[in-house]
C-alpha cells in the first residue's frame, strides 16, 4: 500500500473530544499540557513530553516535525481537546508504522489533572477503529511499561489480546529500565460503544458502534 494515496481525515470527534492535526497555534497549549504534566511524563512517557525545561519554539519546532511526519506518513499524531473547555489534555499517536503490512503501534498521554476520567481508554479506542477503519492497518499494538498502573488496564478495557512481556526492552527518559507488555488486535471487532465522527475535506462521516 503506498501510504501517501490515503486520504486521512483531519478531525476526529466523540462525544467529548476532538482529535486533530496539529496546526503552528498549538505550540501554546502544548506547551502548557507538557509544563503541567511534566514529571508524569518523564516518569513514563518519551519524546519532547518527557523533556526538561521546553520552551515555546521547542514546541513550535516540534509541532513541524510532527506534521512533516503525517505528510511522510511516517508518524501520525493529534493533540486532544476536551470539547467543553477546549482545553488540550492530550496526545494521541499512530507510530512504528510499517506500511509495507500495513502495522503501527498506538500511544497516549493525558495530563494530570484529568485522569482518571476514562479518556486514554476512549482515545485508544478512537485510535483503534482509524487504525483498521481508515489506515487499513492489519495489526496494531500497544507496549505499556510493566508497572505503570494505568496504561497496563487501557489494552485490556480494550479488548486487546495480551501476549508476552518484553523484559529489559528499554530505557526510560528517567532512566528506569523497563519490561514491556505488548498487546495486539488484528481487526476492530467488540470494542466498547462509542460515537466517533470523522471529518475529511469539511465533510462529516460515521465511524460509530
Ligand atoms: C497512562 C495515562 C495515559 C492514563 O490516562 P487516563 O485518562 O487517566 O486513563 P483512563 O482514565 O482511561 O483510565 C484507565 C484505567 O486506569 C486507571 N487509572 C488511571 N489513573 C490511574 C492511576 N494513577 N493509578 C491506578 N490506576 C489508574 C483508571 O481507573 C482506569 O481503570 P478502571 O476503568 O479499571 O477504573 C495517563 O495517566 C498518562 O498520560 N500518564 C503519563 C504518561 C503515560 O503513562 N503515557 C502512557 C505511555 S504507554
Amino acid at each position: 500500500m503506498d501510504p501517501l494515496n490515503l486520504n486521512l481525515p483531519t478531525k476526529i470527534e466523540t462525544d467529548r473530544l476532538v482529535m486533530r492535526r496539529w496546526v503552528a497555534d498549538d505550540a501554546q497549549p502544548l506547551y502548557e499540557f507538557q509544563h503541567e504534566s511534566w514529571e508524569s511524563f518523564h516518569k513514563w512517557s518519551g519524546g519532547i513530553l518527557a523533556k526538561k525545561d521546553v520552551t515555546q519554539d521547542d514546541m513550535k519546532a516540534y509541532i513541524d516535525w510532527a506534521l512533516s511526519g503525517w505528510d511522510k506518513r511516517s508518524w501520525l499524531e493529534f493533540p486532544v481537546f476536551e470539547k467543553s473547555a477546549g482545553k488540550m489534555i492530550g496526545t494521541a499517536s499512530f507510530h512504528h508504522l510499517d506500511w509495507t503490512v500495513p502495522k503501527g503501534r498506538i500511544g497516549c498521554n493525558v495530563c494530570q489533572s484529568e485522569e482518571g476520567k476514562g479518556y486514554a481508554t476512549e482515545i485508544a479506542n478512537v485510535l483503534t477503529r482509524y487504525g483498521f477503519e481508515v489506515l487499513q492497518f492489519k495489526r496494531l499494538e500497544i507496549r505499556c511499561a510493566l508497572g505503570n498502573p494505568a496504561s497496563v488496564k487501557i489494552p485490556r478495557k480494550l479488548g486487546y489480546q495480551f501476549l508476552t512481556v518484553f523484559e529489559k526492552n528499554k530505557v526510560s527518559a528517567a532512566g528506569d529500565l523497563w519490561d514491556l507488555e505488548i498487546h495486539v488486535r488484528f481487526d476492530a471487532d467488540g470494542l466498547p460503544n462509542l460515537n466517533v465522527n470523522l471529518e475529511e475535506n469539511g465533510v462529516v462521516l460515521g465511524l460509530n458502534q
